[in-house]
């Protein structure tokens, strides 16, 4: 049973940051972050479609606050636009010291999965209907910003060939 027959679109990892996530300084590698974004925008899409997805996109990554060794890690993902193929998914990563548990919003960003078939083509997927003004209001947003990234990539592609 997927996400979407149950009317759920979000799911939450809750982890603790590890030794073996941190850098020299004791914080959490860059990279160690994007995998759980990409795991939690994963877990979202897959759960949502009932397929295998893959990542086509991630959006800007802001890092606002460090992530410390021991730190308890939330990361929420949850869907903000279906296409055809495509799920649009908003993630955000919250971390805090256990001890105090007063959660700072370390990452926020945007991703796109793709479900596929089992021959790995692109396939339908359930869609996602907003219905209050706050989903309202990212759902144009998160369109506005695959226009944008359209236009973008097209200058892109000139300079870099
Ligand atoms: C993503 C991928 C399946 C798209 O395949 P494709 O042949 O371009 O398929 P299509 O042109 O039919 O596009 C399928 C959907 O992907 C979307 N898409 C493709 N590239 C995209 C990108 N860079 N950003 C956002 N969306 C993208 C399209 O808009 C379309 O969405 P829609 O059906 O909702 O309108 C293919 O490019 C791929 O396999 N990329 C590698 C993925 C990968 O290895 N990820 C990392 C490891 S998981």
């Amino acid at each position: 049973m997927s996400l979407a027959s149950e009317g759920k679109r979000e799911i939450t990892l809750r982890f603790l940051a590890q030794p073996t996530d941190v850098n020299f300084g004791g914080k959490v590698h860059g990279g160690s972050a994007m995998k759980w974004l990409d795991q939690a925008g994963y877990l979202c899409s897959t759960g949502w479609s009932g397929r295998y997805c893959v990542t086509a996109f991630v959006g800007d990554i802001n890092f606002h606050n460090p992530i410390l060794v021991g730190d308890l890690v939330e990361v929420d993902a949850k869907i903000i636009h279906t296409g055809r193929t495509s799920m649009h998914i908003g993630v955000t990563l919250n971390s805090c010291n256990p001890k105090q548990c007063e959660f700072s919003k370390s990452i926020h960003c945007i991703m796109v999965f793709v479900a596929l078939d089992e021959g790995g083509k692109p396939v339908e997927v359930p869609q996602w209907q907003a219905e209050d003004e706050a989903d309202i209001a990212m759902e144009k947003y998160a369109i506005r910003i695959m226009d944008l990234r359209c236009i973008n990539q097209k200058e892109l592609d000139v300079l870099i060939k």
